[in-house]
């Protein structure tokens, strides 16, 4: 694959649509820094707003363009942050889950470009219509939060809806996804579950090593995490996708009225579960994209062997391009 030279790649300067998607508390500078430095894009997690977290991890991205993600409801409670991550140098800000219609202005008036992550067709017109320059598609595969609609068919119908450069999510995370997020007509890839486990993430090392061995098969969508997480999330079609493991399977079928019931039961379990890296009870947020991330490996690479994989897949559909129309 040669360098982009799409809408996309104006908006972003970077060499690769690749994009490391915002993962609260996983995604940091480092992540970012290698991403955007191997010619793809990072973003920052800055996820709900951890002030402190946000700040150390800025610093780490001195001179190197990045991007920084918020959920958008959690911005709305420490909206300074905004200011705070434009200062600091963000050439991007992405809103995802929530109104952005609070934001847009002021990320148009810092001059910053604004990527809207939307989970349905009418929030992608809305999204443009509030002056979104970049439309991240995000199927429900996807690890962390997600909708309900399949990113294969949500993209082009999302390309056909929209003026601004579409970028698929979800389910992707390597060349042959990208291949396919391209034949879709997005301009590039905005990928989570790939690089949860690459070497500069901020997952601990046993959730990355539970990662490379699991499979799509076993990842489960819900608000028990959210919940024993204490994260307030308001109602909306949205779940937090997650591996299975005995947490999950414990607690598999449950409304939410019986979660938020036993909350402080779960929160303690989680807190402890957390800090003993103890992930029978503590989550691992990835993917039906999950069968594809096999190594813990530098984050560089992953953005290479991604290039590389899409462009061999791009050649071996030559034949379907050359051949001859029905007689
Ligand atoms: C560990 C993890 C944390 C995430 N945290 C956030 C977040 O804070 N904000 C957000 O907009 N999306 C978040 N996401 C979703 C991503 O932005 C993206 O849509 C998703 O990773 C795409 O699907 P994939 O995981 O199959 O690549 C997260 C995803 C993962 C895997």
């Amino acid at each position: 694959m040669t360098s982009a030279s799409s809408e996309l790649h104006r908006l972003l300067r970077c060499r690769y649509p690749v994009l490391l998607a915002p993962m609260a508390g996983i995604g940091g500078g480092r992540l970012a820094r290698a991403v955007s430095d191997a010619g793809g894009f990072g973003f920052v997690g800055g996820g709900y707003g951890d002030e402190p977290w946000l700040h150390e991890e800025l610093q780490r991205l001195d001179g190197v363009p990045f991007g920084v993600g918020f959920i958008t409801w959690a911005l709305k409670e420490r909206p300074h942050l905004l200011a705070q991550v434009v200062d600091a140098g963000a050439a991007a800000i992405l809103l995802s889950f929530g109104d952005i219609r609070p934001f847009a202005g002021a990320v148009h008036a810092a001059g910053r470009i604004l990527v809207a992550q939307v989970q349905t067709l009418s929030q992608a017109r809305e999204a443009e219509a509030e002056g979104a320059h970049i439309i991240v598609a995000q199927g429900g595969e996807g690890g962390g939060h997600s909708g309900v609609r399949g990113t294969l068919a949500l993209v082009p119908a999302v390309v056909d809806a929209v003026k601004v450069p579409v970028v698929a999510a979800g389910g992707i995370a390597d060349g042959r996804g990208l291949a396919a997020a391209l034949a879709l007509g997005a301009q590039g890839v905005l990928c989570g579950t790939a690089f949860y486990a690459a070497e500069e993430s901020l997952a601990h090392p046993h959730a990355k090593q539970l990662l490379t061995q699991a499979s799509g098969d076993t990842t489960t969508k819900g608000e028990l995490f959210d919940v024993a997480r204490g994260l307030n999330w308001p109602s909306g079609p949205w779940g937090l996708r997650t591996l299975q493991n005995t947490l999950t399977q414990q607690w598999q079928g449950a409304s939410s009225a019986l979660l938020r019931a036993h909350a402080e039961e779960l929160q303690a379990t989680i807190a402890q579960a957390r800090q003993t890296a103890d992930h029978r009870l503590a989550p691992v947020i990835a993917g039906e994209a999950a069968d594809l991330v096999r190594k813990v490996e530098p984050a560089a690479l992953i953005v290479k062997q991604m290039v590389e994989t899409a462009r061999r897949s791009i050649e071996r559909l030559a034949p379907v391009h050359r051949a001859a129309p029905d007689r």
